[in-house]
């Protein structure tokens, strides 16, 4: 595990220095990085993970630093191309550090897929038919995956739910399988094709769909933590959170932005790993509606001691082994630097990334803002569009945030004073 993943200065190191601090931190040979220069993913590769491929798409790759997560140390490895991100999960986990950082916890992994028979005449009477063949069906699925069988997992259960459509009553037999430590699309996909027919025979209809379900809410992994109230700004950031809080509790135009932080973490950490970023999102989504009305995936309450606790539970379908987390090479080296034996270790880690990129920005929203910030990146971004070099950006962000200018003719104009030997 990460020694320590406080890493002071990180933010303002070159990627040489950073990939020095973090082996440091670590004991990572410096292997594992080369897997990460764009050079390490060739079209020929990536041609075996999709169709049609004319190259490759390349990301931001960093890690957020200062993650304790069950008292162990992580550096959280996140893929985005979203400025203040990584930078906010940093700071969101120092905040959280004095009290212990991050506590996890999770369901087994368990996936589910789901079988739809039509054409049942009588949809009672079929799930009980069903019902009793139980352990037959399960173990025609689990003969489907004897390797997972064999590592602890397949099917754990079967469920059968009535569920009345527009025209018709549809059986839908639901097969709960552990995945261990696979995503587990194509083990529980696999096993409902297998089993289709026999259940269609049992409940005297035909088998429809035969595919899983991303409501994947028996595979939840749970985050928490305290956020010290000096650290944070005092009393009233507390409150102030709580209130942010408590309107997308209350309302989902702002639940859907509130939810979108919180994936912002998700989301940079799923696509780091190589695992399906629509998957978990799908997940998140369908986990967001509590009795019909969508509200926030995340709760905010205050500590007797006045500090802020936050707790976040969602469905988190990720695996290590499958699909582009072992094919491509910056997902397998962003596995090795977060340190994971398990999925359910990286799913925590993930949602523990998610609570501290939500508290990150209802901690900015709730005192300066958003904007300071992005339009400070934004100035950086327009000189070096301008071709400045790190120092003459360095001027210019400054005069630009002095001004409240963020026009490119002023950058060009900055530039070329600075350049002509003015002032600046
Ligand atoms: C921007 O990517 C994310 C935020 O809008 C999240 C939020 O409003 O809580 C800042």
């Amino acid at each position: 595990m990460a020694e320590n993943s406080r890493i002071a200065g990180f933010r303002n190191m070159t990627v040489a220095q950073r990939r020095s601090a973090v082996t440091e931190a670590t004991g990572f040979d410096g292997e594992v990085f080369s897997q990460l220069d764009s050079s390490a993913f060739e079209p020929t590769d990536a041609a075996n993970l999709s169709e049609n491929v004319l190259g490759v798409f390349s990301l931001p790759l960093g890690v957020a630093t200062n993650f304790t997560v069950n008292g162990t140390d992580v550096l959280v490895p996140m893929a985005t191309e979203e400025a203040s991100v990584i930078a906010a999960a940093s700071n969101a986990a120092r905040i959280a550090r004095p009290k212990g950082g991050f506590v996890t916890s999770s369901t087994e992994p368990i996936m589910q897929a789901q079988i739809q028979l039509i054409n049942v005449g009588d949809p009672h009477a079929a799930r009980s038919r069903i019902l009793e063949r139980k352990s037959e069906i399960i173990d025609l699925a689990n003969a489907q995956d004897p390797t997972l069988v064999e590592l602890g997992g397949g099917v754990a259960d079967l469920e059968v739910r009535l569920v009345d459509a527009r025209t018709t009553t549809y059986v839908l037999v639901h097969l709960l399988v552990d995945v261990r430590d696979a995503m587990g699309a194509n083990a529980v996909n696999t096993m409902a094709e297998a089993v289709s027919g026999t259940v269609a025979t049992i409940a005297d209809g035909d088998a429809l769909l035969r595919i899983l379900t991303n409501k994947a809410d028996r595979r939840i992994a749970r985050a928490r933590a305290v956020f010290d109230r000096e650290l944070l700004g005092g009393a009233e950031v507390v409150d102030n959170i709580i209130h942010a809080y408590e309107l997308a509790a209350a309302d989902p135009y702002r639940a859907a932005t509130h939810n979108k932080g919180i994936m912002n973490g998700i989301s940079a950490v799923v696509l780091a790993t190589g695992n399906d970023t629509r998957a978990v999102e799908a997940g998140a989504h369908s986990h967001a509606v509590i009795d019909g009305r969508y509200t926030s995936l995340s709760v905010f309450e205050k500590t007797a001691e006045g500090d802020l606790v936050g707790t976040l539970d969602m469905p988190m379908p990720v695996g290590l082994v499958g699909g582009a987390t072992k094919v491509h090479p910056a997902a397998r080296a962003a596995l090795e630097i977060a340190e994971v034996s398990t999925a359910t270790d990286l799913a925590e880690i993930i949602v523990a990334a998610g609570l501290a990129q939500n508290l990150a920005a209802l901690r900015v929203l709730a005192t300066e803002g958003v904007q300071r910030g992005h339009m400070s990146l934004h100035a950086k971004n327009l000189a070096a569009a301008a071709g400045a070099t790190p120092e003459e950006t360095e001027s210019i962000v400054a005069t630009l945030i002095e001004e409240k200018a963020f026009r490119f003719d002023r950058v060009k104009s900055l530039l070329a004073e600075i350049r002509s030997g003015g002032s600046r």
